[in-house]
């Protein structure tokens, strides 16, 4: 049973117990109308207390059951939350935990809302491509204000219970320890509301407090998120929906959020965001390994190296409040870089997001060294020297020789054979990638490598670390750069190669932020350096095959200095924050293309947008065949955490995924031809996708192992 009913002192317990979120699907709900009927129809029983068993009171709607049958199937969520407005007899919800999307809405259907200390009320339907469908919008505002239920229905962000009970949402808060207890009051404060006939209450009599708005209110909210929540669809609806609460009666006001409900449920967005939901999840499941591996301690980091990366992903521990060490080969270079981290805390200070008393904290938890003996103590040690398989080799040589038995030795590297570097330690058990992203202790993404002898046990204590740091984890397994890097190769090529056929820097870029991603691929070049690509193309020549007209327009603009934004000048001339096409650059693109015999033509923004995207998804289609990702999802994940990849979209396989496997072949056949040799050379479908595309299954569905 996912409902427990008992009866104390003439008050129904209705106890939510279905493991591990309480998520509302048919079953439950259904367990939750038949207790609530045998309550009403009880003479005995004087008020009804819905309460939860478990650690949550209530995740919302049951996701798995989105676009099926069930999830309408009688009771539907928003009817079960009408019955129990309709109750003759005072009903309370003893919300002990996180009360979130329908399950909050559940919640202010009831007539009387308690909470424990520490639990957490929210909408994050939003974040799912949706908004709230079981009367969240209608009541809501009716029961705070339309203010806080814009903020709370458009962010997705939950709220404590102090923000709670000054809204106007919460009864009463108990600072009880346990759930026992907590459950104890809530049931003394049902029974005392029925003692003093307090009244029973329906949103159906409530306004929607008429000075929380103004005729202009929602288009200005509209106006306020708008850079936020740019290219997203949902928020805007959400706007509407709370708007309609304002003008209509409940009854009528639910119906219009049902429809608007239906029309967000029914985009690509919404399946999109509920794909990436679910891969968040799926992640964690590394196949073959044990969920429940007995972990390793991590008390103690050390970094190897302190320059761009090294300090960043240095300070992601000291914010988590582990103590780290960071070595250098110089004291020069440790003094710059443990600067460097000051500096960018006391930035964060400046803007408000830490104390000064914080800086010190964290600045506390640092220490400097030049010696490998100093890190004899330390549970877990990443490298982040130079991109350089000798001199990383070198590094983890040391480190075999004074880490203690059990330490975890990672690499940062972004391109370089993790199992090589395994194998210059007596210990590849304990050796594993962990690719952080520029800025490291801002970008969310984590790829963790698996090398060939990676323990388990390793492995599983890095993903759980990852959570503390808060950072979103993927496992890969080892090739050239990876997923993320691997992946960005033929896409950036695409989108530097139609400069070659005639379309213009900005025109390249533009297609793709149109399209939803944070940045265009020359301004990342630009940005990351054009010289670190060359460099990367060259150290990696015999192991990753790369097109050379695209390649000759990075190093001919390496060899004019044009290094990108550090230098004023790359593919764009920069003046400040302000970048501009170049007639040099433009001219020199065409003179690759003339000795390349590369006709200049228009280029469609459609044919920049599949040229570059599609070939992501080609790319991923061959990682996933090779089994260096284990799901389609890890791939997507990697995108959105790492690459600024439009979360709307659900990453570039669900993207895919979205336009059908066959029309994603057909497009790529199509430039095959069009694109003559060149095409002929890079746009060949990959064999997975191809053979997906004629069994009409998505990506989603494929797993090697
Ligand atoms: N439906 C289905 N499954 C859900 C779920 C939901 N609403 N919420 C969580 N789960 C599943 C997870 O997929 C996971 O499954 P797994 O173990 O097989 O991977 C399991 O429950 C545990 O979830 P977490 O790993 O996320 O557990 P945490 O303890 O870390 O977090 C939580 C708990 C904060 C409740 C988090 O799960 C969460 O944010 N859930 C989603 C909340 C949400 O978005 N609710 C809105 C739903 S839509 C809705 O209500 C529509 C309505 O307005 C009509
Ligand atoms: P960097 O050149 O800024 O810093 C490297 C630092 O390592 C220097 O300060 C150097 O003095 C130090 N160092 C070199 N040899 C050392 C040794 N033997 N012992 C101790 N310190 C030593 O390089 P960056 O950009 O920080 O890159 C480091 C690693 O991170 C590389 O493997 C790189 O591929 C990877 N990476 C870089 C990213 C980036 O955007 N810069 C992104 C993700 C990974």
């Amino acid at each position: 049973m996912s409902v427990l009913y008992r009866t104390v002192d003439q008050v129904a317990v209705i106890t939510l117990d279905l493991a591990p979120v309480n998520s509302l699907g048919l079953a439950l709900r259904k367990a939750i109308r038949d207790a609530y009927e045998s309550a009403t129809a009880d003479e005995n029983i004087k008020a009804i207390v819905i309460n939860s068993s478990q650690k949550v009171f209530c995740a919302g709607a049951d996701i798995t059951e989105f676009g099926t049958e069930q999830s309408f199937a009688d009771p539907s969520l928003p009817s079960l939350c009408d019955l129990i407005e309709a109750s003759a007899k005072p009903v309370v919800a003893a919300i002990n935990g996180m009360a979130l999307g329908g399950g909050l809405e559940l919640a202010l259907a009831a007539d009387y809302r308690v909470a424990k200390t520490g639990a957490k009320l929210g909408l994050p339907e939003v974040n799912l491509g949706i908004i709230p469908g079981a009367g969240g919008t209608q009541r809501l505002p009716r029961l705070a204000n339309v203010n806080v239920a814009l903020d709370m229905i458009t962010s997705g962000v939950p709220i404590n219970t102090d923000k709670a009970v000054e809204a106007g949402l919460l009864d009463k808060v108990y600072g009880v320890e346990t759930d026992e207890e907590f459950e104890t009051v809530a049931i003394e404060y049902a029974s005392t509301l029925a003692d003093l006939n307090a009244p029973v209450l329906s949103c159906e009599n409530l306004e929607v407090a008429a000075d929380s708005y103004s005729d202009d209110t929602f288009s200005a909210y509209k106006a306020k998120i708008a850079k936020k929540t740019a290219g997203y669809y949902a928020p805007n609806r959400c706007v509407d929906s709370v708007e309609a609460a304002t003008q209509l009666p409940l009854k009528e006001g639910l119906q219009r959020e049902a429809e608007i409900f239906q029309d967000c449920a029914d985009t690509p967005q919404a399946r999109a965001q509920q794909h990436l939901f679910f891969a968040e999840r799926a992640a964690g499941v590394i196949p073959g390994v044990d969920r429940k591996v007995p972990l390793r301690d991590i008390k103690k980091v050390a970094v190897i190296g302190a320059g761009t990366m090294g300090g960043g992903i240095a300070m992601n521990f000291a914010n988590a409040g582990i103590p780290v060490t960071l070595l250098e080969i110089k004291k020069e270079f440790l003094d710059n870089g443990l600067a460097k981290v000051r500096q960018n805390y006391e930035i964060s200070a400046k803007r408000g997001r830490l104390t000064e008393a914080q800086v010190e904290e964290r600045m506390a938890l640092f220490t400097g060294t030049t010696s490998y003996a100093d890190l004899a103590d330390v549970d877990l040690v990443i490298e982040a020297v130079f991109e350089n398989l000798d001199v990383k080799k070198e590094v983890f040589t040391e480190l075999d020789k004074v880490c203690k038995p059990g330490c975890i030795l990672a690499s940062n590297t972004s391109t370089l054979d993790v199992n090589e570097i395994a194998e210059a330690t007596s210990r590849p058990e304990d050796v594993l990638g962990l690719h952080f992203f520029s800025p490291a202790n801002v970008m969310k993404l984590l790829e963790v490598i698996r090398a060939d002898k990676t323990a388990d046990d390793a492995l599983m204590t890095t993903l759980k670390l990852a959570k503390t740091i808060k950072k979103v984890p993927v496992v890969v397994g080892v090739c050239y750069g990876f997923v993320g890097n691997r992946m960005v190769a033929p896409y950036s090529r695409e989108a530097f190669r139609v400069i070659l056929e005639g379309a213009t820097p900005e025109q390249s870029d533009l297609a793709l932020t149109n399209f939803g991603m944070a940045m265009g691929a020359v301004s990342m070049g630009d940005m990351a350096g054009i010289d670190i690509g060359c460099m990367a193309a060259e150290a990696n020549r015999e192991t990753w095959e790369d097109d050379k007209t695209y390649q000759a327009l990075q190093f001919n603009l390496k060899d004019l200095g044009r290094l990108g934004q550090k230098t004023g000048r790359g593919v764009y001339i920069y003046e400040g924050r302000d970048k501009h096409n170049d007639p040099e650059v433009l001219e020199l693109a065409k003179a690759i293309a003339t000795e390349n015999n590369i006709e200049q033509r228009d280029v469609s923004e459609q044919e920049i947008v599949d040229r570059a995207i599609l070939m992501l998804a080609n790319e991923g289609a061959k990682i996933l065949d090779e089994g260096i990702a284990y799901r389609s999802g890890d791939i997507d994940l990697v995108y959105i955490y790492g690459y600024g990849f439009p979360a709307y979209r659900g990453g570039p396989m669900q993207y895919a995924d979205e336009l059908g496997l066959d029309e994603v072949v057909k497009r790529l056949k199509h430039y095959q031809q069009s694109l003559g040799e060149y095409g002929e050379r890079w746009f060949k479908p990959a064999p997975l996708l191809e053979r997906l595309a004629a069994e009409g299954k998505p990506f989603k569905d494929f797993q090697k192992m």
